[in-house]
C-alpha cells in the first residue's frame, strides 16, 4: 500500500493566491467585458531594466561558445554573485560570500528552510502572515490539528499584529524554537524599528532559538532608522538566516532568483546538547536537493549592483511607492482607514465595518473590477483587513482608485 504525506491533508484546501485566481478567473469567464483591474499577488510589472538585459543578453550569447558554454554550476551559487551581494547588500556588515546561499527564489528558501530543523521545533509566526511560513510547517507536521473555530493550528504560537499593537508583534509567552520574521511586512507593510527587532534577538538569544527574517522588501524602504538587514542588530549574526529576493527589487518573479544567508557563527543543536553548524548543515542540504540557478540569470543578478543596473533598479522602485502613495493618499480621502505603503509596496486597510475581508474582497472584485487580497487570507488577525499591492501600473493604480471612490462607499 502507497500511503501519502498526511499532513498535506491538514492543509487549508488551497493556497491563498490560487484561490483568488481561480476566483478571478470564474469572474471574467462570466464576464468577458469587464476590465479588471488586478492588485492581489505581489507582481511586478515594470520589464527588467536595459542594464540587466544586456547582461542576461551577453551571457546568453557566452554559454553559446565553446570557451563560455556553463554546464552544472556551484549549487551555492557563483563565486561573482555571492562576492557582490556580500560586498554591496552587506557592505560593513561583515557576511562573507561563503555564507550567501544563492537560489531560485526567496519563497523556495522559506519552504525549504524547514529541512534543516526538527520536526518537534516549536515553531512562532506573527499574525497575518505570508501563508509559505506556516503552510510548509504544517506539510512537515509541525502545525497539529486545525481549530476551524479559531482559525489556528494548535501547535503553532500566533504573534497577533494588528493597529492594537501598531503591528509591532510582541514576544512569544511561550517558549519557542524558531520564529519567522518579514519586515518591511507582506502582508501589512509595516516596518520594525531597530530596538523593536533588537528585543527578537535578545529573546533569541536566551531560548537558543532561530530567527527567519524575510527581508525580501527591505529596497522599499524610505524612512531612515528602519533596519533592511538583521544583521544590523548586534549578535544577530548567531540567532537569524536572512532571505533576500531579486524578484520585487530588481521585477525577477519571472527570472527567478533570490539568496538566503546563514552565518557561519549560526548554530543548532543535536538531543545530545551538540552544536551543528546550521552552514554546514544548509550546504549539505543545497548541494543535495539543488543544482544551482542558471548561469545567465546569475549574471542578470550580478548587473542589478552596477552603476547602472542600480540606477535603473532604484527608478522602478521610485515608481511602484509612488503608486503605494496614490492608493494610499486616494484611499485616505475616500475615508479608509489605512497602513503600510511608506516603507512597502503594500497597503493594508482597514474594511468597513461589519463586513469580512472576503466580503470585501467579493464587493470590490464585483462591482469595481479590482482584486485585492483578503485580510483574512493571511491569518485570523487579518480578518477585517485588506491588502492592495502598488506593483500594477500608475494608470491602474489610479483607475483602481477612482473606481473605489466610486463604486465602494
Ligand atoms: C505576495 O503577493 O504575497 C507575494 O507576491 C507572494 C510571493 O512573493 O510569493
Amino acid at each position: 500500500m502507497f500511503y501519502i504525506n498526511e499532513n498535506f491533508l491538514n492543509l487549508q484546501e488551497s493556497y491563498l493566491f490560487s484561490t483568488i485566481a481561480k476566483k478571478v478567473s470564474d469572474y471574467q469567464e462570466k464576464n468577458p467585458n469587464k476590465k479588471v483591474i488586478k492588485l492581489g499577488i505581489g507582481d511586478v510589472t515594470k520589464p527588467i531594466v536595459p542594464a540587466v538585459l544586456k547582461a542576461m543578453h551577453e551571457a546568453v550569447d557566452e554559454i553559446g561558445t565553446e570557451k563560455g558554454f556553463k554546464g552544472y554550476g556551484p549549487e551555492q551559487g557563483y563565486d561573482f554573485l555571492r562576492k557582490i551581494i556580500a560586498t554591496n547588500d552587506y557592505k560593513d556588515l561583515n557576511i562573507s560570500e561563503d555564507e550567501i546561499f544563492v537560489s531560485d527564489g526567496a519563497k523556495c528558501d522559506c519552504g525549504n528552510i524547514v529541512d534543516i530543523f526538527d520536526t518537534n521545533s516549536k515553531i512562532a509566526i506573527t499574525d497575518p502572515v505570508y501563508p509559505v511560513y506556516l503552510d510548509t510547517n504544517v506539510m512537515a507536521g509541525r502545525s497539529g490539528n486545525f481549530n476551524e473555530e479559531k482559525g489556528i493550528y494548535e501547535n503553532i504560537v500566533y504573534l497577533p499584529v494588528s493597529s492594537e499593537n501598531n503591528f509591532v508583534p510582541e514576544l512569544p509567552k511561550e517558549k519557542v524554537d524558531v520564529i519567522y520574521l518579514c519586515f518591511p511586512n507582506n502582508p501589512t507593510g509595516t516596518v520594525l524599528k531597530k530596538e523593536e527587532l533588537k528585543k527578537f534577538v535578545d529573546y533569541a538569544k536566551e531560548n537558543k532559538a532561530i530567527i527567519l527574517f524575510d527581508a525580501a522588501y527591505e529596497a522599499f524602504i524610505t524612512e531612515k532608522d528602519i533596519p533592511h538587514s538583521i544583521y544590523e542588530i548586534e549578535g544577530a549574526k548567531e540567532v537569524a538566516i536572512e532571505f533576500r529576493s531579486f524578484s520585487k527589487t530588481a521585477g525577477f518573479t519571472g527570472v527567478r532568483c533570490a539568496f538566503a544567508v546563514v552565518p557561519k557563527t549560526l548554530f543548532g543543536y543535536t538531543k545530545l546538547g551538540e552544536k551543528v553548524s546550521l552552514n554546514k548543515l544548509w550546504n549539505r542540504r543545497t548541494t543535495t536537493k539543488f543544482n544551482g540557478v542558471s548561469y545567465v540569470v546569475q549574471r542578470a543578478a550580478e548587473a542589478t549592483y552596477s552603476d547602472e543596473g542600480k540606477k535603473q533598479i532604484k527608478e522602478n522602485i521610485k515608481y511602484y511607492l509612488d503608486n503605494a502613495k496614490i492608493i494610499r493618499d486616494g484611499l485616505q480621502s475616500a475615508g479608509f482607514t489605512v497602513y503600510g505603503g511608506v516603507n512597502s509596496p503594500y497597503i493594508w486597510l482597514k474594511v468597513p465595518d461589519g463586513m469580512k475581508s472576503w466580503e470585501f474582497f467579493d464587493k470590490l472584485l464585483s462591482k469595481a473590477n479590482v482584486v485585492g487580497t483578503p485580510g483574512s487570507g493571511f491569518g485570523p488577525h487579518g480578518e477585517g483587513y485588506f491588502r492592495l499591492t502598488a506593483f500594477g501600473t500608475k494608470e491602474n493604480s489610479i483607475e483602481a482608485i477612482e473606481r473605489i471612490k466610486g463604486e465602494m462607499i
